[in-house]
């Protein structure tokens, strides 16, 4: 599949690596492809993954993932130009610079606040409650994290739940979008207990079912 990726940091680079590294035809999309900072990110990403501007990564692609920080998310989505009919996964955590709360939640999502400002676009709300150590490997001995997800399109999710199967992730589909006020306190929980509490960051949450 055609998958762009806005923004290359440590949760861009991860997943686009490894999707290249599935075959997919990855498009980090930068502020600035033709600086040395995006060649060099290029150098140390490798596997045919190319980069482009944010809307050269969302126009080239089927899949769309939105991967910077809360505050520039609507930065970056405006840089993408229209997304309509395009699946939009949607990273990001609205947490706050010093770690300690969400800038939102309760009676509204990230999620959703996205799916409002990408007009059309088929948002999925997934790989947030993840951090970056378990998206390199998801696999903890026998064991696979989960890939908690949700979103109102059913055969969005049904893509999602696909690239998240092929990186080794355990899918797990928990409804619709407005459940993105769930899993996001989810991810700080989650961001608490390894970088307040002290836990380190290379654990991650599973499902266990019987
Ligand atoms: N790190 C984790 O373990 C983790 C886990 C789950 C979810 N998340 C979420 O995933 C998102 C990304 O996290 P991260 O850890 O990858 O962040 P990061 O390492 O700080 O990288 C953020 C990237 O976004 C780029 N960026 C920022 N504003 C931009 C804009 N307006 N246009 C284009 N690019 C822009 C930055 O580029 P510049 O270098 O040019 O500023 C940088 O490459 C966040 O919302 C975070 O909450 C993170």
């Amino acid at each position: 599949m055609k998958i762009g990726i806005l923004g290359a940091g440590r949760i861009g680079t991860i997943l686009g690596r490894r999707w290249a590294e599935q075959g997919h035809a990855v498009i980090l999309g930068v502020r600035d492809p033709a600086s040395e900072q995006a060649q060099a990110l290029l150098d140390s990403v490798g596997h045919g993954v190319r980069t482009g501007t944010l809307e050269q990564a969302a126009g080239a692609s089927e899949i769309v993932v939105l991967a910077v920080p809360w505050s520039s998310a609507h930065d970056a989505l405006r840089s993408a130009g229209t997304l309509a009919g395009k699946i939009l996964i949607d990273c990001t955590n609205p947490i706050a610079d010093d770690l300690r709360g969400l800038a939102l939640g309760h009676v509204t999502s990230a999620g959703e606040q996205v799916a409002a400002w990408a007009e059309g676009a088929r948002v999925v709300k997934a790989f947030n409650t993840a951090g970056s150590k378990t998206m390199a490997d998801p696999l903890f001995g026998g064991r696979r994290a989960a890939l908690f997800l949700c979103g109102n399109d059913a055969a969005a999710k049904r893509v999602v739940t696909a690239l998240g199967q092929e990186l080794g992730f355990d899918p797990c589909d928990t409804g619709p979008l407005y459940h993105a006020r769930y899993l996001e306190p989810m991810a700080m929980l989650w961001v608490d207990m390894a970088y307040i509490q002290g836990r380190g960051s290379d654990f991650a949450l599973a499902v266990l079912q019987r």
